[in-house]
């Protein structure tokens, strides 16, 4: 196989500076979000210019170029506000602020005109179900006696008992344990319970308070009139809570993904499977019927700016119709395609989401999103090799039953970003996927940091093997990853990260960054993420098949080669995963023809 390196004609020149006035790269029309290719940058874990082990907007500035050669369209950045930092930031304690972590204000002005310049967009993470604790909001409301209204811009009950000692319901918190939390009054007695769906670091909000729907229009033009371009909307399916707050038991069998609320990270509805086409029972605290109206308000705020700014909703619900709610015209553009990223490394899994996404999006005028790996999951290059059953969220550590043969995983890794990439829609890839990176399934007990890992007491290792800090040099100190006299990244790298740092991967043919690069400018020059799927068959239950424009897309799922039953020629062949001999398709391997 050859790799192209050369950048074409049409790609951002990687060598504008930031006096390059804005407009200049950012086309405008279109509706840019159909077929974007989105990276998500997890601060703390993609560049330290300061040397303090941790992330920053400075060092993201100073990387962008390395993006803008990726070829990706739009950058969506994982928090960077003001924190305590309890769940990673996503218990923020002040939405227009920057955490001094990160940098200032400023800073991030600079990371947006330069991502502008480069001609990449940027979306930011907002959490809207619930704040830190450390927020003012919440502070007053502790501080304001019972029934006032700064208790009701959070979900303050009292509790059950002659003494109130007991909770109001029996709400699971996604992280482990109770939902709920006691207070203690100013004198000392114990006081109301308030519900947290996370940790209890992350009070609700009230999302039936007018006053809290208000502050939230502001948050969205402050960082509007900023110049970001939309926002990634953090637990999206969570903010509206069934009225009189039911108790709740999760179904006993809770099928490959999940054992209750204790086990359902981030809220995926216990029992989710790739293939469900039955609406799962609704849990009384995810999916409620009101939050679409809280995004109607949100769109009509985007509306009053020009650019084509944009909402993508993180919500785990299921069944895909269900989901394609939050996309309907008025609402959200986008929504994470989570059944996808559940699916197994199987043809069948995988034709049936394929199909099932584009046909439920498709019902309400929107795109299917796809994607592989986030923040919050065991890194696809891991996941798809994993031969027992992992609950979802629950991580991966030395003791995990099945764990992943690492060449088997990238092998797979690469061959399903293959597909991924040549589908229709937008597609969201997370950083370091690019550089082959396996989920860290060996960092050690004490440094791990993710909640779930102590509110499970253990049981469960968390999230932070999907966050460590990416290789950038190989050789140096962090791999890059912060300066040379620089402090030990937040989290510890393993030692044998040098095989994936880019410095190892650049220019070198067969390489998962060159693969990656040359997907993507393939995916631009045959407008692949406009294009339309028709589904070849002939190949085998175990392949995937398709053709997207003048791209014929092969993917052999199976153990055993396949033979490829088209006349071709060696230039008929514009990316294969692994070396191609002359007639078949390896295991776990995928190709783009030339139709
Ligand atoms: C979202 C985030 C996850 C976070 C949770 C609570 O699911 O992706 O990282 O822990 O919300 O905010």
């Amino acid at each position: 196989m050859t790799i192209e390196t050369s950048p074409e004609p049409g790609l951002p020149d990687t060598a504008v500076t930031d006096a390059q006035p804005t407009e200049t790269l950012i086309a405008t029309g279109g509706e840019w979000w159909r077929s974007a290719v989105i990276y998500q940058i997890y601060p703390r874990s993609f560049a330290d210019d300061d040397g303090d082990g941790i992330g920053d907007l400075v060092g993201i500035t100073k990387r962008l170029d390395a993006l803008a050669e990726l070829g990706v369209d739009a950058i969506w950045l994982s928090p960077f506000m003001t924190s305590p930092q309890h769940d990673a930031g996503y218990d923020v304690a002040d939405y227009c602020d920057v955490d001094p972590l990160f940098g200032t204000l400023a800073d991030f002005d600079a990371m947006l005109e330069k991502a502008h310049a480069l001609g990449i967009r940027l979306i930011v993470d907002l959490v809207p179900n619930h704040t830190s604790w450390d927020h003012a909001w919440f502070q007053e409301a502790l501080a304001a006696p019972e029934g006032s209204p700064e208790r009701d811009r959070y979900m303050f009950h009292d509790g059950k008992g002659p003494n109130g000692d007991e909770m109001p319901n029996n709400w699971e918190s996604v992280f482990g344990g109770p939902m709920w939390e006691r207070t203690t009054n100013p004198d000392g007695t114990p006081g109301q319970w308030y519900l947290h769906i996370f940790d209890k670091s992350q009070p609700d909000l009230n999302w039936e308070n007018p006053w809290v729907r208000e502050q939230f229009h502001g948050i969205l033009r402050f960082w509007l009139d900023r110049g970001v371009d939309g926002f990634r909307v953090d637990v999206a399916h969570g903010l509206i809570k069934e009225a009189g707050l039911p108790d709740y038991t999760p179904p006993e069998d809770a099928g490959s993904m999940g054992g209750g609320a204790a086990d359902a990270l981030v809220g995926l509805e216990p029992g989710i499977d790739a293939d469900a086409d039955a609406d799962p029972a609704t849990p009384p605290y995810w999916a409620q019927d009101g939050v679409h109206e809280i995004y109607r308000g949100w769109h009509a705020v985007l509306e009053e700016y020009d650019g084509e700014r944009v909402l993508c909703a993180e919500a785990w619900v299921e069944p895909l119709t269900k989901l394609a709610r939050w996309v309907r015209p008025d609402e959200m553009q986008q929504a994470f395609n989570f059944t996808y990223l559940s699916a197994g490394w199987s043809a069948p899994e995988l034709r049936s989401v394929i199909d099932g996404s584009i046909a439920a999006f498709a019902t309400v005028g929107a795109p299917s999103t796809w994607v592989l790996s986030n923040h919050d999951v065991v890194r696809h290059a891991s996941r798809l090799a994993l031969t027992a059953e992992n609950l979802q969220g629950a991580g991966i550590g030395p003791n995990s039953p099945g764990l992943p043969d690492t060449a088997v995983g990238l092998r797979r890794a690469r061959a399903a970003t293959a597909v991924m990439l040549a589908l229709p829609g937008s597609a969201y890839i997370y950083q370091g996927e690019e550089l082959g990176l396996p989920e860290d399934i060996y960092l050690p007990d004490e440094a791990r940091q993710d909640p779930t890992w102590f509110r499970t007491n253990h049981e469960k290792y968390g999230r932070d093997g999907c966050r460590v800090p990416i290789p950038w040099e190989a050789g140096a100190p962090t791999y890059g990853f912060g300066p040379a006299d620089g402090a030990a990244s937040w989290l510890p790298q393993p030692a044998d990260w040098d095989v994936y740092a880019r410095s190892s991967q650049q220019g070198v043919a067969g390489s998962t960054l060159e693969l990656y690069k040359l997907a993507l400018r393939l995916r631009a020059a045959h407008a692949l993420g406009t294009g339309t799927l028709e589904w070849l068959g002939g190949y085998g239950p175990e392949v995937v098949a398709f053709r997207n424009g003048d791209v014929t897309v092969i993917a052999n799922t199976g153990s055993t080669p396949v033979e490829l039953p088209v006349e071709r020629s060696a230039d008929d062949v514009l990316l294969a995963t692994e070396p191609l001999t002359e007639a078949a398709l390896p295991a776990d391997t995928a190709v783009w023809l030339r139709s």
